[in-house]
């Protein structure tokens, strides 16, 4: 079990850094920036290292979409536990130059042998533990990372992958020094972490405890396998030796003697890597406030749900409203839209996923009339989104959310030419699959557990149902927003399921209250996914608004201070990125959560 580490409470300082206006505010990590304004192009992510590593490639020449592929590269060596080559994740691209948004799904599969049965207990019949899944080789997908990667800088970008892999391959080789975030990471993984000797020698003490803070930490296996992969290209992985390395991996994993951790295998082969292929697939679309808001489509589900959210919200005027009352159609617009995520979204290469309703003013016309003057309770039933969506649906109840948890990271970049990428990728739980492969210095992810386990009742639909070569439904997936043809700005967010309401948030904040995205970034956060109570942090939950939602609308609230058991679930950190005009860009990210991210630009403004 993954628990959520301490630094992602909120101190004291934060609440403090929370009340100042963010353009002011000082970093929280060690020479951490969270906003940063200039020219030239501009990067924001979880790291230093790795936005510097994203700054590098755009000064040599390289591109947005250079610059987000050497940040995630390096991100994989500096926070392996959420980014590197054993996942996978969603790029939403603006193309300056021809003014369009794409997306590359970058998401990774379940091997050919995957069934809906797969996470079922076969001596007890039941669905495994969440948790209990999470931790095994058999939750681990085809990786997909690298696929993303080649993909994107091979349609969009300006130097190789070799270029581009370049900034990663030094850090690694340099290394760089353990601090207490890295040390909380390691902490919140480690019966996974010391299961596995490869994991251990790379990031544990060889008595299998967390490195020390100011320990300098160097990934040559890693560095090796970047340079591998810039010589001989994906090639190395999804028809390689390094595939063969993962798949004896996962298949036969070498096991610490005496672990209990890791009881079932992998069912990945070299079949299913070879079929691996990140896939172009044009974005959701929807109006909001006469903005054009861009994201990912299934099997990403954060395109729909924050498209129907915000259509079903495009019936009120937030911005007049009280504040309570603004979020009070907040949270409910996201409660309902949830329903119907959970129940219609998953991989539409396997099952029917009604995207233009789901998307569709009409069918949020449907929903919104359910909204009263009282919280709904969850959970709530889904909608009917298909045409013609002519009456009030029904407000009954619906079945209840499986869980979801982990974590991930977003990316967003920018050049000198306009484009704009935003990337979120992962390997699902902090430290994945807990399995580093072996001589090759990456862990594996897990995210097979984003599947259903089982239907919600016995022989109901359910379109997130594992099978062979389908992808698990994500929330991962950032927004691109356009106003008359121009990009203004763009916001992406890890943690599991809220990432979707945290993304819708951070909308709401910076369109309709009109705050400046630092601002609407760092605001407290409250995330509702139709579930009986509302995730709230502590700054949310201790607010006299909270009060005014829980007295005059019925809401209720559970406190979000560190896990949230058995989900993890909480809310994640953020990066966004203003499109100032005259070429000047504001990157900006987390001043606070998981230890504060870094926004860097090529030229700071002076
Ligand atoms: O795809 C998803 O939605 C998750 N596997 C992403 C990982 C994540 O953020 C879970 N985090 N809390």
């Amino acid at each position: 079990m993954r628990r959520l580490p301490a630094i992602y409470a909120l101190s004291a300082l934060a609440v403090v850094l929370l009340a100042v206006p963010s353009g002011a505010r000082a970093a929280a990590g060690a020479g951490k920036e969270p906003v940063a304004v200039g020219s030239g192009g501009a990067v924001a992510s979880m790291d230093l290292g790795a936005s510097q590593a994203g700054i590098d490639v755009l000064k040599q020449g390289g591109n947005a979409i250079d610059a987000a592929v050497a940040t995630a590269s390096a991100l994989g060596v500096t926070i392996p536990f959420v980014a590197g080559p054993g996942g996978g994740g969603f790029m939403v691209i603006y193309l300056a130059k021809t003014h369009q948004v794409v997306t590359i799904n970058g998401r990774e599969t379940c091997p050919a042998a995957c069934t809906p049965a797969m996470f079922t207990d076969p001596a007890t019949g039941q669905p495994l533990g969440y948790d209990d899944a999470s931790d095994q080789p058999l939750a681990t997908g085809v990786p997909s990372m690298v696929a993303t990667w080649a993909s994107a800088v091979s349609r969009y970008g300006r130097q190789p992958l070799a270029a581009d892999l370049q900034p990663a391959i030094g850090v690694a080789e340099r290394g760089f020094r353990v601090d207490p975030d890295f040390v909380q990471l390691t902490e919140s993984d480690l019966p996974e972490l010391r299961a596995y000797p490869a994991s251990r020698a790379l990031l544990l003490t060889p008595a299998g405890n967390p490195l020390p803070v100011g320990y300098l930490l160097r990934n040559p296996d890693l560095a090796r396998t970047y340079r591998l992969l810039a010589r001989y290209g994906p090639g190395y992985l999804y028809d390689g030796p390094l595939g063969q390395a993962i798949v004896q991996a996962d298949d036969h994993p070498v096991l610490t003697p005496g672990q209990t951790v890791v009881t079932r295998p992998g069912i990945m082969t070299l079949g299913d890597l070879r079929a691996y292929q990140a896939r172009v697939q044009p974005p959701t679309h929807v109006r909001y406030r006469g903005l054009d808001i861009y994201s990912m489509a299934p099997p990403s589900s954060s395109g729909s749900t924050v498209g129907e959210a915000l259509n079903i919200l495009s019936g009120y005027d937030l911005s007049a409203e009280p504040r309570a009352t603004a979020l009070f159609h907040y949270l409910e617009a996201s409660r309902l839209s949830y329903a119907d995520r959970n129940a219609y979204v998953g991989d539409p290469r396997y099952v029917s996923v009604p995207l233009s309703g789901l998307l569709s003013p009409a069918f949020a016309a449907t929903r919104r009339c359910l909204i009263g003057d009282r919280a709904l309770t969850s959970p709530v039933a889904p909608g009917h989104p298909y045409p013609p969506y002519g009456a009030c649906g029904a407000s009954q109840s619906g079945p209840a959310m499986s869980p979801e948890g982990g974590h991930t990271n977003n990316i967003v970049t920018t050049d000198k030419w306009g484009n704009i990428v935003a990337y979120t990728n992962t390997i699902n739980f902090f430290g994945g699959s807990g399995q580093t492969v072996p001589g090759y210095g990456f862990l594996l992810n897990n995210e097979m557990t984003d599947f259903d386990f089982a239907p919600p009742s016995p022989g109901a639909y359910d379109p997130n149902l594992p099978a062979g070569g389908k992808q698990p439904r994500s929330s991962m997936g950032p927004v691109i927003a356009l106003r008359d043809g121009q990009p203004v700005f763009s916001v992406g967010a890890a943690g599991g399921s809220t990432i979707i309401t945290t993304i819708l948030q951070i909308i709401v904040n910076h369109v309709d209250f009109g705050m400046p995205l630092p601002a609407a970034l760092a605001a407290p956060r409250v995330s509702q996914t139709n579930s009986a109570t509302s995730l709230a942090e502590p700054d949310f939950y201790d607010s006299a608004l909270a009060g005014q939602l829980a007295s005059e609308f019925g809401e209720k609230f559970t406190l979000a201070t560190g896990p949230i058991l058995p989900l993890d679930n909480y809310p994640g950190d953020a990066t966004a990125l203003q499109v100032l005009g005259h070429g000047q860009a504001e990157a900006i990210a987390e001043p606070v959560r998981l230890g504060g991210g870094s926004a860097l630009v090529v030229r700071p403004a002076p």
